[in-house]
């Protein structure tokens, strides 16, 4: 970015001790049900590699991959293209997701996990973005409630690009 195409909205501080938060809180509502927390790639990289660190009691980890026909702004339809290695049968779900904007992508997610028939499903994402929803969600977790804005950075992309930033920003539109 050449000019200044973004401004900051959650320095690594902030967002350090809010994954801290949802952690103990994970750690607490799932204490001796050994979840399995699922990441859905490719938004929840960042987030998940921090809020892992920050849960302490025993969690495993897969993924599942979701993408979008469309690379830029808007998501239209979902395509799940990687499933979860492991059974998830009888088992305990934690979705993770970088941001739930209109839904499509953790209400299709939750559909596909729940057709391997786990124990529960439940959703954490670090950023809510209520004012873009086209479908109910249920969240259990959230990091920040966010204003309609694109954001960037923190394992969040736009055409790919800026997943690395280590804070995220609130794209400017020209
Ligand atoms: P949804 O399916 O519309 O809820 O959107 C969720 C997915 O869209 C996320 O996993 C992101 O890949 C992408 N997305 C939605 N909003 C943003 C944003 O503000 N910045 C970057 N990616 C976004
Ligand atoms: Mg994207």
């Amino acid at each position: 970015m050449e000019r200044k195409e973004f401004e900051l909205l959650y320095p690594q501080d902030i967002l350090a001790h809010r994954i801290k938060e949802l952690g103990l809180e994970i750690s607490h509502d799932y204490e001796g049900l050994n979840p399995i927390m699922v990441g859905i790639l490719k938004g929840c990289l960042i987030f998940m590699a921090d809020l892992i660190r920050t849960v302490s009691i025993p969690v495993e980890v897969d993924f599942i991959y979701a993408s979008s026909y469309n690379g830029g702004v808007t998501r239209d339809e979902t395509v799940l293209v990687g499933r979860p290695k492991k059974s998830l049968t009888g088992r305990h779900i934690i979705l993770v997701e970088g941001v739930v904007d209109s839904g499509h992508t953790a209400v299709e997610t939750a559909k596909a996990v729940k057709e391997m028939e786990p124990a529960s499903v439940e959703i954490v994402t670090l950023l809510d973005k209520p004012k873009s929803r086209k479908m109910a969600v249920n969240i259990k977790y959230r990091g920040f409630v966010t204003d309609d804005y694109f954001v960037i950075g923190f394992g969040l992309d736009k055409d790919q690009k800026y997943r690395n930033l280590p804070f995220i920003g609130r794209v400017i539109e020209p």
